[in-house]
């Protein structure tokens, strides 16, 4: 589903990713860990291809095909979505607006999937369907408006950079849920089609969301892989500190 060659990136200028592998199978759900600065944003805005995100090095494929030098709106229609770190608010347009846009997309491929409404109720955002996106909503209510944008939208590679934070512990277990049913993770393995990269600071989301594999990401380069679970304790225990000696 996702390959990452040997990406190297530079944000004004500066390099941040510094040769990140990374392959994700069809229907796999991988967990990156790491310190605040380490460049877990900066990946995952590289493979939705932000253009502030310079490849200098490096390739990003996706079904196969090579997406490097692929605007973010062609990787999105090709399947690929993201719910930032920091969702930006746009004025003047709707959150139904744009809801409707991706899911006009969606809908030719899939004509049983749930309405519009249906989504937005079960993330409890039925009232906020006609305030400008994002502009003004809480914490909790940008990582849900983020959340329904991707129901909506139903791609098949999706990027989650800390869907939990900001999030009160009542809305965690409706934003997992959310992630369970984007993933498909209800289907059978073999039938699971929807593959997905979680970034995660508290590790939270993992009680919900059963993770394949994950890796560590720090100074730019991935020091470890293993079971997340495992991957998290360690860290919980001993902090990255052990982790850099490894990188
Ligand atoms: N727009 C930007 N301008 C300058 N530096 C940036 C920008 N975005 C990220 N960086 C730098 O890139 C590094 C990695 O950041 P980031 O990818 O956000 O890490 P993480 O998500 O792991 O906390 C940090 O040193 C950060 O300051
Ligand atoms: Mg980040």
């Amino acid at each position: 589903m996702l390959v990452v060659e040997d990406l190297h990136v530079e944000v004004e200028g500066k390099p941040i990713l510094k040769g990140i592998d990374l392959e994700v199978g069809a229907g796999e759900t991988h967990v990156l860990l790491g310190p605040n600065g380490g460049g877990k944003t900066t990946l995952l805005m590289a493979i939705m291809g932000m253009p502030r995100y310079r490849v200098t090095r490096g390739a990003v494929y996706f079904k196969g095909k090579d997406i490097t030098s692929l605007t973010p709106d062609a990787r999105a229609r090709l399947g690929i979505g993201m719910m930032f770190q920091k969702p930006p608010a746009v004025r003047g347009v709707k959150l139904r607006e744009i809801a409707q846009t991706v899911a006009s997309v969606r809908e030719v491929a899939h004509p049983s999937a749930p309405s519009l409404e249906g989504i937005a109720e079960r993330l409890n955002l039925s009232g906020h369907l006609d305030r400008e996106l994002n502009y003004g909503f809480s914490g909790g209510e940008l990582k849900r408006s983020e959340m329904f944008q991707l129901l909506c939208q139903a791609p098949e590679l999706v990027l989650l950079d800390e869907p939990e934070s900001g999030v009160d512990l009542d809305n965690i277990a409706l934003i997992g849920e959310a992630i369970n049913d984007l993933l498909g993770k209800r289907e059978k393995i073999k039938e699971r089609k929807a593959s997905g990269v979680i970034v995660t600071h508290t590790g939270h989301i993992l009680r919900y969301v059963n993770a394949d594999k994950g890796h560590i990401l720090i100074d730019g380069k991935i020091a470890c892989h293993g079971n997340p679970r495992d991957l998290f304790e360690e860290v919980q225990k001993h902090g990255y500190g052990r982790c850099q000696s490894c990188r």
